[in-house]
């Protein structure tokens, strides 16, 4: 068969991307290697910058995002057991929204059933062809038969671990990473959240985070060994330990319950450049991994689809190709910047184990300076809520 665009990957940049494209009548197939349930059994982000909020708006599946989701106009940083707030709505004028990755991929799927348009679940073995001529095709497996699709482009939007980076060449490909030495442990509890705004704790134990998805849906996460296990943790040792990392009033408050999740993520930076090979482009966490310090690792996907898709419409409305050759470089400026602010403030956060009692003094003056200057503290919301695309 053949299509207009073979999107690689059923998560949250192959999903928008699809629809986007759709809305304006582009075709576009996705091919998912898990089942849908699996997708939607995947606890991640929670927090939405104005910019995915508007392409989700722009798809057409905003509507339920705007009814329950959770708008924020600040957030809280904790250190040692005092707390300080940034007003980003007073410093940028924007708010996020809290609205969780799970509700956002299942908007996204019920409005691709909606209309009709394919998605192919369970495929194997997708394979990557002749991506650097003007006939690219695609081939899978599914359930013991071979397809092949052919297609004008491909968006690879599978993942870290999916096939599409793999397929552009070392000669071209250029990567770049940074590991840290622990992981976040993340629980999600029917507890009503602790506060009303996110609290990041900085704690001589070190990280933890207070979240939320709703009244009655609580996210935490606390910095971890990367040897541990989540099965290492039980609920009650994990209420323990993040009650000893944030403020004692907030503690004191913090209702817990069984965990109905519970999950350990490492912590890794990664860029691979260039996004675009022929008619390949990356999408997404194919492309780059932040720290999940800061939430722009959804945030980063929602900036490439914007860039992928204007370019792809340009394409098709008046055959200029300016938007995709340009892909690449406008996706990955934005794509470090957003690396450069998750690392820093993975850095003003967390122990390290090798962290000398100079780098102790400099995390604190840093934590200072955001609490006593506006500038830094605009600059901070400036990157929080997003910076523009
Ligand atoms: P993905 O969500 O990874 O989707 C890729 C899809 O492609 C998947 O459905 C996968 O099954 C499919 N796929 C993979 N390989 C193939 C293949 N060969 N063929 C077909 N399909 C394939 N971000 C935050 O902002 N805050 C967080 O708290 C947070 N927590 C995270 C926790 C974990 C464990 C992980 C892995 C990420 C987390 N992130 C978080 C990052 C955020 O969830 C991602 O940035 C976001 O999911 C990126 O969306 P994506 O569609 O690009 O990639
Ligand atoms: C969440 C995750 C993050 O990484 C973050 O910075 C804020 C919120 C969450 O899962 O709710």
């Amino acid at each position: 068969m053949r299509t207009q665009v073979v999107i690689i990957g059923g998560g949250p940049s192959g999903l928008l991307l699809g629809q986007l494209l759709h809305r304006c009548g582009i075709e576009a197939v996705v091919l998912e290697r898990k089942t849908r349930d699996y997708v939607l059994g995947r606890i991640r982000a929670g927090v939405l910058e104005t910019g995915l909020v508007r392409l989700m708006e722009e798809a057409g599946v905003a509507d339920r995002l705007h009814a329950e989701g959770h708008v924020h106009d600040g957030t809280q940083i904790a250190v040692d057991g005092e707390m300080f707030h940034i007003d980003f709505k007073a410093l940028t004028g924007t708010p996020v929204a809290v609205y969780g990755q799970t509700e956002l991929t299942h908007d996204l799927y019920d409005a691709r059933a909606a209309v009709g348009a394919r998605t192919e679940f369970e495929v194997d073995h997708v394979t990557i062809h002749d991506a650097d001529t003007d006939k690219p095709y695609v081939t899978y497996d599914q359930h013991g038969e071979n397809h092949r699709i052919d297609c004008d482009f491909i968006a690879g939007c599978d993942g870290f671990h999916g096939v599409s980076r793999q397929a552009i060449p070392l000669s071209v490909r250029r990567e770049y990473e940074k590991t840290y030495p622990f992981g976040w442990l993340g629980v999600l509890s029917r507890t009503p959240p602790v506060h009303d705004e996110l609290i990041y704790a900085n704690s001589d134990r070190g990280f933890a985070l207070c979240s939320m998805r709703n009244e009655n849906l609580s996210r935490y996460y606390i910095q971890c060994a990367l040897s541990d296990h989540p099965q290492d943790w039980t609920d009650a040792a994990f209420w323990q330990e993040l009650k000893r990392r944030i403020p004692p009033e907030v503690a004191d408050r913090l209702v817990t319950g069984p965990a109905i999740e519970k999950s350990i993520a490492p912590l890794r930076s990664f860029v691979t450049e260039p996004m675009r090979w022929g008619r390949l482009f990356l999408c997404g966490d194919a492309a780059h991994i932040v720290p999940p310090t800061g939430a722009k690792g959804l945030n980063t996907a929602a900036s490439d689809v914007h860039y992928l898709y204007h370019g792809l419409r340009q394409f098709y409305d008046s055959g200029d190709s300016e938007g995709i050759d340009r892909y690449s470089e406008r996706a990955l400026l934005r794509v470090w910047k957003a690396e450069r602010f998750s690392w820093w403030f993975s850095g003003l956060l967390h122990r390290y184990p090798d962290q000398s009692p100079f780098d102790l003094k400099m995390q604190r003056a840093d934590l200072a300076f955001l609490r006593d200057n506006e500038a830094q503290q605009k600059a901070f919301a400036e990157n929080y809520v997003g910076l523009p695309y």
